[in-house]
């Protein structure tokens, strides 16, 4: 949820730990510091708000400048409100220690009741604090064996990074539950909680295990475990280009990734399409035919907008397949204690790979036995590696908090998975290849759309001085409607709510009035007729409707009292193409309302706390 950048090589630290930051901005906003050695002790500096404070307050600082090691968070509360006291890095008392840390310290009142009868004094109300007090109580000249010892007293979760003044040059890093990446450059490593943070230096990247420990000197790495002596962890190369990363002209990275998506989702179902036999290929889900075959039923979990694609995923396996599918709130799935059978599929959706909730499903369901398979944009996230049979989305970085290119992604290889398990069943080979046509035309129903932004952005101004908003569907488009409420609600802070286009007549309904619009998914097939009603009913009641329509069709034209054209297309893959038309639609009254697009407020985009 928050950003760690830690230096360690021979090249001044602070440009590097601020372009970092800066780049982890999204992760995490409230407040920002760093520490930076210098030859008489570790000097803090923090600040409350973003990045750019902190570096208005450092552009004072000269002797800071020839530092070449450091250490840098930006934080999203978990413990004690944004102040510059509870920002990180936090000191260890009397041995000048300064630690950064992501996650959460379960223990830490326990821990900072017996700190403080040692003698200690805390400055913040930070769990961080008491984890750079227990570092400095247990050193006795070596920061890796304190930590290593901090931590086996600690329960919770941790990314950490943390510097000792007697010890120049060295940075000890540790993870449990919490990502930390390390940079591998020349005669330096660059040390960051998202490989985004080091693609400008490096590519060359080392992610770390859980409880695994790195004491770091420039390019010197020794990797441990907090258990065990030293462990080999092999190199990857980041594929990510640093163009992926940056804004690429667009006036919000919501608006860039909105855009890049025909990419995005080319890049999701690239090779993954078998023309020959019609089926789609996943490999990464390692599933035996028999495995395949014997699926007694889909478990699809995840939170947000990644459970509103799993709802996409549940109707195209049944439908499809003809396998029992259910998607939950992964946070349920886990208290709820759920029947879980061997040869139940569980399939947790994560854009982020780190989301506390759905990781925590994930171990529930591979406790209970299932096979379990993470379907995450994240390369080296959490959920991706302790899935083991993961689909990686490959949609590129996504920045804005508000997700977009990951859902259509999300949907796109669900689609795929549908595809898969239906091939493995009574789906013939014929009707397998009209699928794979389907789902490759997606890209180009998607540009269609895209090129209406103008449009867009003009029915957007009908829509911006309301309070309240309902969005409905049926069948394909129900998920879409939930989907819509939470992308217009998270960016433009206009309360909305997503329903089955049937159930409003059953409560929502009381709320209709000509201040609250209804946006509709009209789209032509299966239940449009019925639709169409509702908005009849939400229009007697002096609602205005938005409709999202199939290009064309003049019926639903005529019957709302604005709309949006998507092409045409079976409902499965019209599920994209009328996402991206909301996602639009949102981004538009949120930009025209002035709203902070990329960082709405309260929120982050990854949420790694429970
Ligand atoms: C989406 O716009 C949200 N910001 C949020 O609902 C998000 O989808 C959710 O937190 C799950 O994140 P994940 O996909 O990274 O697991």
């Amino acid at each position: 949820m928050c950003g760690i950048v830690a230096y360690s090589g021979s090249r001044p630290a602070l440009p590097v730990l601020l372009s970092g930051l800066k780049r982890l901005e999204y992760r995490g906003y409230d407040s920002a510091g760093v520490a930076v050695a210098t030859p008489t002790d570790i000097t803090i500096r923090k600040a409350k708000g973003k990045v750019s404070e902190l570096v208005n307050l450092l552009s004072e600082e000269s002797s800071l400048e020839s530092s070449t090691t450091g250490i840098a968070h930006t934080r999203w509360a978990t413990h004690g409100p944004p102040t510059q006291e509870n920002a990180h890095p936090h000191a260890g008392g009397k041995n000048g220690i300064a630690l950064v840390h992501n996650g959460i310290i379960e223990n830490h009142r326990a821990l900072r009741d017996k700190l403080k009868a040692d003698g200690y004094t805390f400055l913040s109300e930070t769990d961080t604090e008491v984890l750079a007090h227990l570092v400095d109580s247990l050193y006795q000249g070596n920061l890796t064996e304190a930590v290593i010892a901090a931590l086996k007293e600690v329960e919770g979760t941790f990314g950490i990074a943390a510097m000792a003044h007697a010890e120049p040059g060295t940075l000890v890093v540790a993870r449990r539950g919490s990502p930390i990446v390390l940079g591998l450059g020349e005669k330096e490593t660059i040390v960051a909680s998202d490989a985004s943070a080091i693609i400008k230096h490096t590519r060359q990247a080392i992610y770390l295990d859980d409880n695994d420990i790195a004491t770091i000197n420039g390019s010197d790495l020794d990797i441990r475990t907090l258990d065990s002596g030293t462990v080999t962890r092999e190199a990857s190369e980041i594929d990510w280009s640093s163009d992926a990363a940056e804004k690429g002209g667009y006036e919000h990275y919501m608006l860039k990734e909105i855009f890049e998506q025909p990419e995005a989702i080319s890049n999701s179902i690239r090779g993954r399409l078998d023309h020959e036999r019609g089926s789609a290929l996943l490999s990464g889900l390692n599933l035996t035919p028999r495995e395949l075959a014997e699926l007694h039923r889909v478990l699809i979990v995840g939170c947000g907008t990644s459970m509103n694609a799993g709802l996409v995923g549940e109707y195209a396996v049944e439908d499809f397949a003809g396998v029992l599918a259910e998607v939950e709130q992964a946070a349920e799935f886990r208290y709820r204690n759920p029947i879980v059978n061997p040869s139940d599929l569980v399939v947790a959706i994560s854009q982020s790979g780190e989301t506390a909730d759905t990781l925590a499903a994930v171990r529930e369901a591979i406790d209970k036995g299932a096979l379990v398979s993470g379907l995450v944009n994240t390369v080296g996230s959490t959920i991706a590696r302790e899935t083991g049979r993961g689909v990686y989305l490959h949609a590129g970085p996504e920045i804005s908090v508000a997700s977009t290119k990951a859902f259509t992604s999300q949907v796109s290889v669900l689609l795929m998975m549908a595809l898969k398990f239906a091939r493995s069943r009574r789906m013939s080979r014929e009707a397998g290849l009209q699928m794979v046509r389907e789902i490759e035309a997606i890209p180009a129903l998607v540009q269609q759309v895209l090129d209406q932004n103008d449009a867009i952005a003009k029915v957007a101004e009908r829509y911006l001085d309301q309070t309240s908003a309902f969005f409905i569907g049926r069948g394909y488009m129900y998920p879409v409607a939930l989907e819509g409420a939470l992308k217009l609600k998270e960016i433009s802070y206009i309360h909305a709510e997503g329903y089955h286009a049937a159930e409003l007549k059953h409560g929502p309904i009381a709320l209709l009035e000509a201040s609250v619009p209804v946006i509709a998914l009209c789209n032509d097939g299966p239940g449009k007729d019925k639709t169409l009603g509702n908005v009849a009913e939400c229009q007697a009641r002096d609602s205005r409707v938005l409709g999202i329509v199939t290009k064309g069709d003049r019926e639903a034209i005529a019957t709302v009292d604005d709309f949006i054209e998507v092409p045409a297309c079976p409902l499965h893959t019209a599920v994209v193409p009328s996402t991206v038309a909301l996602q639009l639609l949102s981004y538009h009254i949120a930009r025209l309302k002035g709203c902070p697009i990329d960082q709405p407020r309260n929120l982050a985009k990854s949420v790694t706390v429970e």
